[in-house]
């Protein structure tokens, strides 16, 4: 029957094949490593896209390959318009998009603009050109309080922990959000917003399709002084006039690099990584005179629940409607513990995605979590996320069921967030960026010839690609199976609840009657006659067993 239904595949427009797009982030450093150097690459891309086309994705998204000291995992870009040489050379780069393209593959780039690295020229030429300089202009560099300027100017902490401020040789102080290896820009620089645009020309001309913004709420601040206390901050509303986060003045940016976008045929796409207080705040950044769409994490921050997640998809879906956009669904990236593990490890009430930080700063007990829950309930949420209009951003080794890893050694680690704690509370996030494991034998299970730059626990060869390839029931035949379904699926950018007589079972339809069911609860739930036509997933004597999803065909087939 797959095959009748798959002649129906949807046909996507090139200006807006983004909308119910399904993007797999590919983070390179640890996805595969041609070179052998124990780091993944941009040849190491190119020699899996053939995976890529069979796993059925539409569209790639590299978080950062560029060259940077990885103080932040990449998020430190010391040269906006390069490829790291331990990655590979901008011809690398054209091979792979070449590659991809070739299989229909899609391709987005990731934009850092908040903040360089330190190595960056411009920060360089800031430092050694001392106080009062036009290089310093293109930062924000202010003098100290207290007597001898030797106090930060104001007491705002950083991301990663510590001051939000760094003291440099001769006494002036650089803002830095995030690491003090990342200076935050001056937006209000004509240099910065000028080279920007020369950045997203530059990789649109190679090609590339898409852009996603790193942290875009916070490039434009008021920073008249006096400087608020952290305190004052707080206390601010999010109305897009506080100082620093969200400000109405930042989409004068995202119309500028809308022009720049629009002057591509077809249009470049942007998604926005904006953490903004309400889905209306959100809907400013994914609209068609700014970046287009922005990332919604409302589902990576909810529990396993049925009551959550209905509200979650009514309301992320009656704000696409309004703003004209496609809503986005996310279970994992490279910042949080990876759902699989995540949906084993009992919730903490009113602290979304904090049981995965809890049991990582604890080393990762064995007997707090249910790894058997954790994968059946992420296999469930997963399939119901991919039969919902929009776009679903899927993070690498999720096709797989991969774990998070929790016992890396400190003497390993590379994330700051690990060792300056701050905002991620010493949470680190290398536990989901360990290397994919290709293979069930080989050095670092065929990720590359040598030990992987993060290590791989014994337990990642039964995940390994090879593995799962082979086995029909695995989590990779679930996703590759679900992906090329999922053309045929969506269609119209609409769904309607059916009730189900259950608080614990989740049901609707899509106009083309495709209808998706989630079990969230211990209980069988009878589908009757539908029982006949599911598609995908697990079926039980005419039941959906407990903490699972399938997909039901239209009747009358
Ligand atoms: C968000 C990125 O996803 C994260 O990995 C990074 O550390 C921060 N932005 C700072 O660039």
């Amino acid at each position: 029957m797959t095959d009748v239904l798959l002649s129906e595949s949807r046909r996507t427009d090139p200006a807006t094949w983004w909308r119910q797009a399904a993007v797999y982030q590919i983070y390179p450093r640890s996805f595969a490593d041609a070179n052998g150097d124990g780091l993944g690459d941009i040849p190491g891309v190119v020699s899996r896209a053939d995976y890529l086309a069979e796993l059925g994705i539409d569209a790639v998204w590299l978080s950062p390959f560029y060259p940077s000291a990885l103080a932040d995992g990449g998020y430190d870009v010391a040269d906006y318009r390069n490829v790291d040489p331990r990655l590979g050379t901008l011809e690398d780069f054209d091979r792979m998009i070449a590659a991809l393209h070739e299989r229909g593959i899609r391709v987005i780039v990731d934009i850092v603009p908040n903040h360089s690295s330190n190595l960056h020229p411009w920060f360089q030429e800031a430092l050694a050109a001392g106080r009062g300089s036009a290089e310093r202009e293109r930062y924000i560099f202010r003098e100290g309080t207290g007597e001898n300027g030797e106090q930060p100017p104001s007491d705002w902490g950083a991301a990663f922990g510590g001051s939000a401020w760094e003291r440099v040789e001769d006494g002036q102080w650089y803002l830095h959000s995030f690491a003090t290896e990342q200076p935050d820009f001056n937006w209000d620089h004509p240099d910065v917003r000028a080279d920007f645009l020369r950045t997203l020309r530059f990789w649109s001309d190679r090609g590339v399709d898409g852009f996603r913004i790193d942290v875009a709420h916070m490039l434009t601040k008021d920073l008249t002084e006096p400087l608020p206390s952290r305190a004052e901050l707080e206390g601010l509303p999010h109305d897009g006039n506080h100082p620093l986060s969200d400000r109405d003045d930042v989409h004068e940016i995202y119309a500028e690099w809308r022009r720049v976008f629009n002057e591509y045929d077809p249009p470049r796409t942007g998604v926005a990584e904006a953490w903004v207080s309400t889905p209306e705040r959100r809907a400013r950044y994914a609209s068609a005179e700014g970046l287009g769409q922005a990332f919604n994490f409302d589902l990576l921050v909810a529990d396993f629940d049925a009551a959550q997640f209905r509200t979650i998809i009514a309301d992320n879906l009656a704000q696409s409607a309004a703003s004209g956009s496609s809503t986005t669904w996310v279970l994992s990236n490279h910042d949080v513990t990876r759902h699989a593990t995540r949906y084993g490890l009992p919730a903490l009430e009113g602290r979304p995605v904090k049981q995965g930080v809890e049991w990582i700063k604890a080393g990762g007990p064995e007997d707090w979590i249910d790894r058997e829950q954790g994968l059946r309930r992420a296999r469930a949420a997963t399939l119901l996320l991919l039969g919902l209009p929009g776009s679903a951003y899927l993070y690498q080794g999720e096709e797989l069921g991969l774990q998070e890893v929790a016992d890396i050694p400190a003497d390993r680690r590379q994330d700051p967030a690990f060792f300056r704690g701050g905002e991620f509370d010493g949470f680190g996030r290398d536990g989901c960026r360990v290397p994919l494991p290709w293979t069930a034998a080989g050095p670092s299970f065929g990720f590359g010839e040598a030990e992987a730059h993060l290590p791989q626990p014994a337990s990642f060869a039964k995940y390994a690609v090879d593995v799962e390839a082979a086995d029909p029931d695995s989590t990779l035949s679930l996703y590759r199976e679900a992906l090329r379904l999922r053309r045929v699926l969506q269609t119209d950018e609409q769904l309607e609840w059916t009730e189900t007589g259950r608080a614990d079972v989740l049901s609707f339809v899509r106009p083309n009657g495709w209808r998706v069911v989630t079990n969230f609860g211990t209980a069988p739930f009878d589908l009757g006659a539908d029982a006949s036509r599911i598609v995908l997933g697990p079926v039980d004597a005419g039941s959906l067993p407990a903490e699972s999803t399938v997909w039901i065909a239209p009747a009358g087939r």
